[in-house]
């Protein structure tokens, strides 16, 4: 989504700013802007279509020289990616604001102020706010904070903002509801973001805003407001690694992310699984008081992390013998759900930001169940902060807007914690000792899958000019099919979808002929005879096959076969080892078809808006 950066210093903040708004571009890149508050005391803005380095390029031509600004790197919601339609959005000579999220009741507002006579130069719902900002400051000019606290009372929908006041120019005021604000804390001066990772070259010790705080950010003090209470938030210190964002020897992040991942499944099993079983005490002491009332799992999600959910079902149900559901959380958030007697609520997410996963949290929280946990890749975010107990996946920074190191992770945590509630239900020592084995295994045996990189590039050239692609899987290859069709549509823009094999020839068969490629996920289990009489079928109708499978499996190369043998692994991990060859395979043909790998079009890393 978009990214907001702000700061209140005694130097020239212009550079903070920009390289702020570089490591969110990730989040959004369609436009971006900033305004200082000049010497003089008037606003410099300046806004600019494109990536970042469009708007550093302009502001290297105008100098921002002031030392308090807000800055901002969008992707649309509201009006196309225009420069009109860029942040800050402004409201007469003095007030200037960036906005993330969705304000739901902004054309009421605006035909409100329109009513008034003010003038709206964009398609956004931002500008509003400035009005109303604008207009709250010209009856109250007293205190800028109240003003703007008087404002966001009457916003509806989600929203992270900061703002300036030429009249106030020392301060910056930022609001949090449903969309994530953090202060960065520094000594003489201090900073805001939508995201910690914008400021990690000022400061490491940052505080969170809570749902529906306001505060008001000088240098040298920090109010918070939660409603009409004054609150204090403990700053807390992060780490951020700025050298595990640089690129190092590879071409994309996600080709870095991609290779990454032996060593972060590696951290993401460290100190939770032995040489023999599963080492609980890591979930910590809550966890365990819940797991062992857990009679029923509903795991809600978006996107690629709803894919984790679905092969954890198989491992859930198959493994540790519990019914287990799995929803898409824009989806679940609207239904009149049932809820089963002791059942744990997981979501899975990422970003730990995810509008939807969240809203999906606090709807379950309504409902009742027996415990809330969450799958998260990033520490403190909201997700961790409002669930009972969270389970982190160590991948690490993931700046490729295609997530492929999480989900991996994601599928790590879940054959922990399946193992884990297996016990509960009468798992044996020698069988927990087989499953956490080849647990051990799996680093190993994913090095090895990603020795195929060079014939899967080779491949890559069959799919650089179709338009369509087809992905089949069978039992918990299916949810693996789902997530290689999503990555090859998000980064290289051609269409894909899934299907499990047996669902072929219920309709989609129709669609087989010699330029629709069927990409097939084929190790060695005991569905391998099924999915082998189902590719039978495509190859009767002159369909191209691409055939990863198991060096076991005993497929053979022909005209229209193309075999892709993966190392063998267990039938329990074989969905995250098959998954590598398919990320693989997205990003070779986004290379080959020259789109932008990283920051595919329309799409977003971390979607704080509905
Ligand atoms: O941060 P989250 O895991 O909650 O994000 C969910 C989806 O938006 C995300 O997985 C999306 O589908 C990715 N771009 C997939 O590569």
């Amino acid at each position: 989504m978009c990214g907001i950066v702000g700061a209140v210093a005694q130097r020239k903040i212009s550079g903070i700013l920009i390289e702020g708004l570089r490591r969110l571009e990730y989040r959004g890149y369609d436009s971006a802007g900033l305004a200082v508050i000049s010497p003089d005391n008037s606003l410099h803005c300046i806004r600019t279509v494109g990536k970042v380095q469009v708007l550093d390029d302009a502001e290297e031509l105008s100098p921002a020289s002031g030392t308090v600004g807000i800055a901002h790197t969008r992707w649309a919601t509201h009006g196309k990616p225009e420069e009109r339609n860029s942040h800050p959005q402004l409201s007469g000579k003095n007030i200037a604001i960036v906005h993330n999220g969705i304000i739901e009741n902004f054309q009421e507002l605006k035909d409100e102020q329109l009513a008034k006579g003010y003038v709206f130069t964009s398609d956004t719902d931002t500008e509003v706010i400035a009005h109303l900002i604008h207009e709250q400051w010209q009856a109250d000019g007293k205190d800028f904070f109240s003003t703007v606290r008087k404002v966001i009372a009457r916003l509806e929908g989600a929203y992270g903002l900061a703002v300036i006041n030429t009249d106030t120019p020392d301060r910056i005021v930022v609001a949090r509801s449903g969309s994530p604000i953090v202060i960065g804390v520094g000594i003489g001066e201090n900073f805001i973001a939508s995201d910690p990772s914008a400021l990690g070259q000022v400061t490491d010790r940052f505080i969170y805003l809570e749902e529906g705080d306001v505060a008001e950010v000088s240098r040298d003090s920090i109010r918070i407001y939660n409603g009409k209470e004054k609150v204090s938030r403990k700053p807390v210190r992060l780490h951020l690694d700025n050298d595990e964002v640089l690129k190092g020897n590879y071409r994309h992040y996600m080709q870095k992310e991609i290779f990454e991942q032996p060593e972060v499944i590696r951290n993401t099993l460290s100190g939770r699984i032995s040489k023999s079983h599963v080492l609980e005490k890591s979930f910590g002491i809550k966890a365990q008081e819940i797991l062992d009332k857990v009679k029923h799992v509903q795991i809600v999600a978006c996107g690629t992390s709803n894919h984790a959910g679905l092969v954890a079902r198989y491992w859930i149900e198959g493994v540790a013998g519990l019914p287990c559901t799995v929803e898409i959380a824009s989806e679940y958030r609207y239904r009149k759900v049932l809820v089963p007697e002791n059942c744990l609520f997981i979501t899975i997410s990422q970003s730990g930001e995810t509008a939807d996963t969240l809203a999906a949290l606090r709807y379950a929280k309504e409902l009742g169940y027996c415990g809330y946990m969450t799958v998260c890749n990033v520490a403190n975010s909201s997700l961790v902060r409002e669930s009972d107990f969270s389970i982190m996946t160590f991948a690490g920074r993931e700046i490729g807007v295609a997530s492929t190191k999480a989900f991996t992770t994601q599928l790590a945590v879940f054959a922990v914690l399946s193992i884990a509630l297996a016990k509960r239900n009468g798992l044996s020592a020698e069988d927990e000792k087989k499953y956490v084995d080849d647990l051990n295994q799996l680093p190993l045996i994913i090095e090895q899958t990603l020795a195929l990189d060079d014939a899967i590039r080779e491949l890559s050239h069959d799919f650089g000019e179709k338009h369509h692609a087809l992905f089949l899987g069978r039992g918990a290859q299916y949810p693996v099919a789902k997530e290689g069709a999503l990555k090859l549509k998000e980064i290289s823009y051609i269409h894909a979808e899934a299907y499990p094999a047996g669902e072929l020839k219920h309709g989609p068969l129709a669609l087989v002929d010699a330029d629709m490629p069927v990409i097939a996920v084929a190790p060695n289990d005991e569905l391998l005879e099924k999915l082998k009489s189902n590719l039978q079928e495509v190859s009767a109708r002159g369909g191209q096959l691409y055939v990863f499978a198991d060096t076991q499996a005993g497929f053979q190369n022909n005209a229209g076969l193309k075999v892709i043998n993966v190392p063998h692994s267990s039938e329990f991990l074989d969905p995250v080892v098959y998954t590598i060859p398919l990320q693989l395979l997205s990003y070779h043909v986004a290379v080959l078809r020259g789109t932008d790998v990283d920051r595919p079009r329309n799409l977003a890393k971390s979607l704080t808006v509905e």
